[in-house]
């Protein structure tokens, strides 16, 4: 986790132009992720952004639901510092630098949500996190998570990277692709297969499991507690 950290810490002031060459729909999936969550637009919900990094999801989320409370959570100071500034009119947002794997909540918020940062969790780790999610979900709260997930065979996992790199070959080259962005993945990325998510939400006690968006290695899901 040391090494994912330092990567966010270093690449925080750019990560915004970055994410929109490197996450092919970025823009449709956090929107599908934020339009899942059932409230009525003027309620005044208590949202956990998890991984919140500069602050994309918990802004949308004040967009559509002026009236929530968010509190964000990162562990990198260089991520969270990006969020402050950028949800600098809002106050009633709060922030925290912790791992995620520490926080500890009970019926606390009304949704859960998360992009692009579960992944970055080892695959035993994720069940009982979902679990843990559960317990910070008041009764009929909501997680989501928005994420890089891996198909149910070979054939559909090599099909997910070709279009995975075709897309990053539209703003990067295929040298910085090889020795940067594919080397990142395989290090800092433990992506799980969709199913398993699904499986596991259900497993700990989730209802109304669902996937709500999905394009090749990229979907949104989650569940009701
Ligand atoms: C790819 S960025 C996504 C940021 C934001 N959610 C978005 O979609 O724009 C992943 C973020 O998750 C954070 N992160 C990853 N693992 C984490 C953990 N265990 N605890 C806290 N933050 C974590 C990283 O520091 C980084 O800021």
């Amino acid at each position: 986790m040391k090494k994912v950290k330092d990567h966010f810490e270093e690449e925080a002031e750019v990560f915004d132009e970055l994410i929109m060459t490197l996450i092919p729909s970025y823009e449709y999936m956090v929107d599908s992720m934020v339009l899942a969550l059932p409230f009525h637009q003027k309620e005044r919900i208590n949202i956990l952004d998890l991984g919140c990094g500069t602050g994309n999801i918990s802004l949308k989320l004040k967009e559509r639901f002026p009236n929530a409370r968010i509190t964000c959570v990162d562990m990198a100071e260089n991520m969270i510092k990006m969020a402050k500034y950028k949800l600098a009119s809002y106050n009633d947002v709060e922030f925290i630098i912790a791992d995620v794997r520490d926080l500890d909540f009970e019926d606390d918020f009304d949704a859960v949500v998360s992009s692009l940062a579960l992944h970055h969790l080892q695959h035993p780790e994720k069940k009982p996190f979902y679990h843990r999610i559960k317990r910070f979900l008041k009764r009929g709260g909501v997680f989501y998570n928005a994420d890089n997930i891996l198909g149910s065979s070979p054939h559909l996992n090599q099909l997910y990277m070709d279009k995975w790199i075709e897309f990053m070959l539209k703003s990067h080259t295929q040298e910085e692709i090889d020795s940067v962005w594919l080397p990142k993945h395989r290090e800092e990325d433990f992506p799980s297969p969709l199913m398993d998510h699904v499986h596991w939400l259900e497993e700990v006690g989730f209802e109304k499991v669902d996937v709500v968006w999905k394009s090749y290695m990229f979907g949104v899901y989650g569940g009701k507690k």
